[in-house]
């Protein structure tokens, strides 16, 4: 009981997809988790050869083909004292389930967001799992009968409660620049990268509470929801409150590259 992770919510966290049991950009994840416990001062158990095993091992014990790998690394047990103690060995835990996808209905008609201020801390580019204010943020929009927060600091859009966002404004699809405002999404990367691929007009600059209630299409994106259309905003539509052309491109882009590449590892 006295884990500090517990205790305190100090320890670090990843969720990796795995399609076809080939855990997606692991070493993305795993260098990821590298630069959270750097941020946290704790030394990594573990090399990246040894994770791979675990990980591995792990897929091999479960039975879907498609899974969503948990990993989770705290200080470990100690008494209880604010300051890191001396000689304590880390807690790790892992575990995998069934991932998950957004429903089919989701995915065409779109799904409901509300606005909220980024009432976190300064260091959001670390995958901390003390993660009480994303919790509260999260069913904030729960109890609004939506599914996400899009969150709001300063007079700009940063991220969602457990989410990346893209907003797209005259054509041209906007992404916040990684800071220590957000989380760097691993699939952020890969719909930036398919943006870059296929010629889709694209900026990395800060997004401006207006142009994001002006957008014609906002997304969301994370490991577990892949890409979504957030067609509703604060009980407004978004654009014409149907999941927009750019996002049906970047859907099928993003499916044919899921069913192409990371299936096959
Ligand atoms: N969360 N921002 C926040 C605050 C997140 O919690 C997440 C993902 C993302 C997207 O990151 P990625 O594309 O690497 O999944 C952005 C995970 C899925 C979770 O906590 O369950």
């Amino acid at each position: 009981m006295l884990d500090r992770g517990f205790i305190f919510g100090d320890g670090v966290y990843e969720v990796i997809p795995v399609y076809s049991r080939h855990p997606f950009r692991l070493a993305e994840h795993l260098r990821r988790m590298q630069d959270s416990l750097n941020s946290i001062k704790l030394a990594n158990p573990h090399d990246d050869q040894t994770w791979m095993r675990l990980i591995g091992r792990l897929i091999d014990l479960n039975e879907p083909e498609d899974q969503s790998v948990y990993m989770h690394i705290t200080r470990g047990p100690a008494k209880r004292d604010h300051a890191f103690p001396k000689d304590i060995t880390p807690t790790i835990f892992m575990m995998s389930n069934a991932l998950t996808i957004p429903p089919r209905q989701q995915v065409s008609e779109g799904v409901c967001a509300i606005t909220a201020v980024d009432n976190r801390w300064l260091r959001c580019d670390i995958k901390a799992i003390a993660l009480l204010p994303n919790v509260l943020l999260r069913q904030e929009a729960v109890e609004a009968g939506c599914v996400e927060a899009v969150l709001l600091r300063e007079g700009f859009m940063t991220e969602g409660a457990a989410s990346n966002i893209f907003v797209v404004g005259n054509g041209v699809l906007l992404a916040p620049p990684k800071n220590h405002l957000m989380l760097p999404g691993i699939t952020y990367d890969v719909v930036l990268e398919l943006a870059q691929a296929n010629n889709i007009r694209h900026e990395v600059r800060q997004i401006p509470e207006a142009e994001l209630r002006s957008a014609q299409e906002i997304w969301l994106t994370s490991s577990t929801r892949e890409v979504l259309a957030i067609t509703r905003l604060d009980d407004k539509p978004v654009g014409k409150g149907t999941p927009g052309p750019m996002f049906a491109q970047m859907y099928a882009l993003y499916q044919e590259y899921k069913n192409r590449v990371m299936r096959s590892g």
